[in-house]
């Protein structure tokens, strides 16, 4: 199974208006023709998929990822309004594909930067780890780890300690995805990978203490095949594809 993680495309209801200096639509359309040469079989959008959480910026959005022919799912960021981006595709939790289980978590909070899961939705992690041992893809807007750019680290998962307690009672979660900080990054915490992929609008310049835009570093994507092999034994390869501005 062949997935694409897509993130924080900054679309607004008046597609003239740019995103830190960045036309948002025009990237997307560049983006989505890059993607469209590999055929995916799911297409994730980990949140920031509008910058203004209007109805039209989703429609337009929506409207470019049906074009691709293939299925597809979201979750909301910070800058998105989920009520509105659910009217327009409903948002889904969990996904089953190729032996493997995809989680979709939704970290959003109103008026706020950060994320959190909460309690009810860390119960419902829970209970689905608990009762499904299939190996697990998870992906959240916010990184639920420290990354090397300290302003970011005041918005991300606030309780990243609860989430890291949940996971650290199965041991089947194989890695977990992000969004929110517009670069690429992997890490490896308490023994799972945790990636972000390259916003599709604007970069933000990694490993700098202050907020900084790139808006000529080339936006991404993230590949990312999963498998079962031999003795049911997960296989997850990935690797982010840079798209020329
Ligand atoms: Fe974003």
């Amino acid at each position: 199974m062949l997935i694409v993680q897509l993130s924080d495309s900054h679309l607004s209801a008046d597609p003239t208006r740019r995103y830190r200096d960045v036309d948002a639509d025009t990237r997307l359309t560049s983006m989505l023709a890059r993607v469209s040469r590999y055929q995916p079989d799911l297409i994730v959008v980990s949140g920031d998929v509008s910058d203004d959480g209007s109805s039209a910026s989703y429609q337009r959005a929506a409207a470019s990822f049906d074009a691709l022919g293939c299925p597809w799912v979201w979750l909301p960021g910070n800058h998105d309004h989920p009520a509105t981006m659910s009217q327009v595709r409903a948002l889904e939790s969990v996904i089953h594909s190729s032996g493997w289980q995809i989680l979709l978590l939704n970290t959003w909070i109103e008026g706020e930067e950060g994320g959190r899961l909460g309690e009810a939705q860390r119960a419902q992690l829970e209970a689905q780890l608990a009762s499904d041992t299939s190996p697990a893809l998870i992906v959240l807007h916010h990184p639920p780890v420290s990354v090397d750019t300290d302003w970011m680290n005041e918005i991300g998962l606030e309780d990243r300690e609860a989430f890291w307690a949940v996971l650290g009672r199965y041991d089947h979660v194989q890695a977990v995805l992000c969004g929110h900080i517009h670069h690429e990054m992997t890490c490896l915490h308490r023994g799972v990978p945790v990636m972000s992929v390259p916003a599709i609008a604007a970069q933000f310049v990694p490993d700098r203490p202050d907020f900084a835009v790139d808006a000529c570093a080339p936006g991404g994507f993230r590949l990312i095949r999963l498998s079962m092999e031999g003795m049911r034994q997960p296989r997850l390869s990935t690797r982010v594809e840079y798209v020329p501005v």
